[in-house]
């Protein structure tokens, strides 16, 4: 990553944690992921070679940014979307300055609808940081919306383990998905679902 982009990041992630800091409503704040955690998502899209991404919850596009500058080097591109239109207008503005603009669909959007309008397995990578209670119902259409070999990622199940403990025990119980917990900032759950088997000739 080139040193105009590092600062720029530091520069939204120092913005997020300062105005975070005045709101005592969690739902005001920015709650952008922890920058291991956002290295760590964009390094998975590099070795993955992931080209189709979704994001839900952009916030003001700290880790759109991330995802952004990952799939412009696999040729790929990403859709982002967050219910809050002034957080997506600060997105699109952080998007712009990172010259990031031309790789990301930016949607003011419910997750849950922008999951059902997806096709099955559309997605190579999805990465899933919104409301933390709705993540068990978007199971389904998360499920459906993977591809074979594809890679979900949710943030907080460290730091917020009770509210996604319904989710985990879904996924643990679907018989292709594997998931693995990376402890990095608020604890980053990865979870792949079972490629396709390739077919051999007899
Ligand atoms: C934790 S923040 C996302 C932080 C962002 N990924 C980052 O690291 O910069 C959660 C975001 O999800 C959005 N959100 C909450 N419920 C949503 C929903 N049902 N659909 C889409 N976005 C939602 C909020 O407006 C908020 O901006």
């Amino acid at each position: 990553m080139d040193e105009q982009l590092t600062a720029l990041l530091a520069e939204v992630h120092h913005h997020g944690v300062e105005h975070d800091a005045t709101k005592p409503d969690r739902l005001e704040r920015l709650r952008n992921v922890e920058p291991d955690s956002a290295a760590l998502l964009a390094l998975l899209v590099r070795a993955t070679g992931a080209r189709t991404l979704l994001e839900l919850g952009t916030s003001n596009g700290y880790s759109t940014v991330w995802l952004a500058d990952a799939v412009r080097a696999t040729g790929g591109r990403l859709t982002t979307v967050d219910t809050d239109p002034a957080r997506s207008a600060q997105a699109a503005t952080n998007l712009e300055r990172a010259g990031l603009r031309p790789q990301v669909e930016l949607r003011v959007q419910d997750a849950a609808e922008a999951l059902r309008g997806s096709a099955d397995a559309q997605w190579d990578m999805v990465f899933l940081d919104a409301e933390r209670p709705a993540y068990a119902g978007y199971w389904p259409d998360l499920h459906r919306t993977l591809k074979p070999g594809g890679l979900l990622a949710v943030d907080n199940v460290v730091s917020h383990a009770e509210q996604v403990s319904e989710f985990r025990a879904i996924v643990q119980r679907t018989p292709d998905m594997t998931e693995a917990l990376v402890p990095t900032g608020a604890g980053v759950l990865l979870i792949v679902r079972e490629p396709d088997l390739p077919v051999h000739d007899a």
